[in-house]
């Protein structure tokens, strides 16, 4: 038997999906117990709720009788005595509202869903439904604005209704005068933030906060940037299956994923393919920063700043210190939805991991994917590890089709065209990759002396491994032309 208590609306429990019929006092009861469910409520608190600070003669008593209607209604209800009150032992999952504070953030849209009408709504006389009411209206609100951040034209009507409702909402507003510039209403877009700026000078003798200020500077600076341009890879992209599914779940679940391994295990290309697949199949921002360049921890900001676009637009002549440069950061993603991907971050881990939090904090549409020998050590970081491609056994029928043999293959066609993967080479072809330890860089590198070996040279040749890898394409990455790089 599954149990769910529903509370965003008037309350409903339900038992395998059909609604239990049950008395005011007993739903009040469930609603109480359901705020704090698998912890025991203390019977002073559940008759404080039920009867509202008038109790009957024999308080216990009559709570004891409330409960044994609800068993009654319910059997099988998993509504336990344990002093010093009673609890209800049912997941978090189980009750509509958890669910809501669990997905706000990080599945707007599903959390937004689970709203029926005013929470409690059949109890709103009761006193102890004011404050989880109110909680939950707010949460409401904030997947609201998450899952609108970087709105266009398109969400327009849903934010005038929003903003109306809600007129002094500086998130909102924030987002509707961003919307309405977006949709090159510019002069409306800084009305409307002139008639908040009044409205909070006037009713509550406030300024407005930093995202409504973010909004208008925005606005001002005439800065929608088009989107920057991915690169696209030139070469073939093999395997990673398993690797994919765990970043898009990491990323879905969490605002920070680290693609961790060692020099060459592939973070960067994982990163890339990441990347692609997420700005086809999103409207989002997708943002790419190269950081193997960037020397100085100082410089890591004003560096992301040119990478995303914004350099330019900057009134900043000269290069903007770390802490202008860091509040401009926050600003253009303040109000963005988007992914931010760090690339090569090992040399600047501290300063990585301090930006990182900083943005994540400040802008709620932003997700970042870093790829690093080192972990960023920041809460909230999901690590998925990358490492050598599996190398299968000669024997194995599907080693041909492996990835590490396709990675090699298709590296050495380029090398030699006339190289073919057969059972005669088959061997000795997993042999390489075995010394190599499957890892994407060297098997690259040893591909590309196929042009002038071939493979059994390479693969007697292995034993001397670092000396015969260096050299091969010219065009890798000075920090990539040997594995000492
Ligand atoms: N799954 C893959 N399919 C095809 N090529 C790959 C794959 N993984 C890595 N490579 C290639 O291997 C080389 C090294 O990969 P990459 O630069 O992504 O490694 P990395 O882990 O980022 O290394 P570093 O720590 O040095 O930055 C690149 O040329 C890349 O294109
Ligand atoms: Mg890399």
């Amino acid at each position: 038997m599954t149990v769910a208590v529903e509370l965003l609306g008037p309350v409903v429990v339900r038992v395998d999906g059909a609604p239990a019929d049950l008395g005011v006092r007993a739903r009040a009861l469930l609603a109480r117990l359901a705020l704090d469910p698998g912890r025991v409520v203390s019977v002073d608190a559940l008759v404080d709720a039920l009867w509202d600070g008038a109790p009957p003669a024999a308080p216990a008593n009559a709570l004891q009788a409330v409960v044994s209607r609800v068993r009654r209604a319910v059997p099988g209800l998993p509504l336990a005595a344990r002093a010093p009150g009673y609890l209800l032992d049912l997941p978090r999952d189980a009750v509509d509202a958890c669910r809501l504070e669990d997905l706000a953030t990080t599945d707007p849209a599903a959390a937004e869903a689970l709203w029926r009408g005013e929470p409690l709504a059949d109890l709103r006389d009761l006193a102890f439904t004011a404050a989880p009411a109110a909680r939950w209206a707010e949460l409401r609100l904030v997947a609201a604005e998450r899952r609108l951040a970087g709105a266009g034209a398109a969400q327009l009507p849903e934010l005038d209704r929003l903003v109306a409702e809600h007129p002094l909402r500086e998130g909102l507003v924030a987002l509707r005068v961003l919307a309405l510039h977006r949709a090159g209403r510019t002069t409306d877009a800084l009305a409307a933030h002139e008639q908040t700026r009044r409205r909070l000078a006037e009713e509550l003798g406030l300024d407005p906060g930093p995202a409504l200020r973010a909004a208008q500077l925005a606005v001002l600076r005439e800065e929608e940037p088009e989107r920057p341009v991915l690169r696209t890879a030139l070469t073939s992209f093999r395997g990673r299956v398993a690797e994919l599914d765990l970043v898009a779940d990491r990323l879905a679940g969490g605002r920070l994923v680290t693609l961790l391994g060692p020099g060459g295990a592939g973070k960067t290309r994982l990163a890339l393919e990441v990347a692609h697949q997420r700005e086809a199949s999103t409207s989002d921002g997708v943002w790419w920063v190269e950081l193997a360049p960037v020397g100085e921890p100082r410089q890591l900001p004003a560096a992301v700043l040119t990478a995303v676009g914004q350099r330019t637009a900057t009134t900043l002549e000269r290069v903007p210190t770390v802490v202008e440069a860091g509040a401009r950061l926050r600003e253009v993603f303040a109000s963005r939805r988007g992914l931010l991907v760090l690339d090569n971050c090992e040399h600047l881990v501290d300063a990585v991991a301090r930006l990182t939090d900083d943005l994540l904090t400040a802008c709620p549409g932003l997700v970042v994917l870093t790829t690093s020998r080192e972990a960023l050590g920041i809460p909230g970081e999901a690590l998925v590890p990358v490492g050598p491609l599996p190398v299968p056994d000669a024997d194995d029928p599907g080693a041909a089709d492996a990835d590490v043999v396709r990675l090699f293959a298709d590296r050495a066609r380029s090398a030699d065209p006339s190289f073919a993967v057969t059972p005669a080479t088959l061997p000795l072809l997993l042999e390489v990759c075995r010394r190599l330890d499957g890892m994407p860089l060297a098997l690259e590198l040893a591909a590309a002396r196929l042009r002038t070996l071939g493979l059994a040279q390479i693969a007697a040749r292995l034993d001397d491994r670092f000396a015969l890898l260096t050299g091969g394409s010219r065009v890798a990455l000075p920090r990539q032309q040997t594995l000492r790089a």
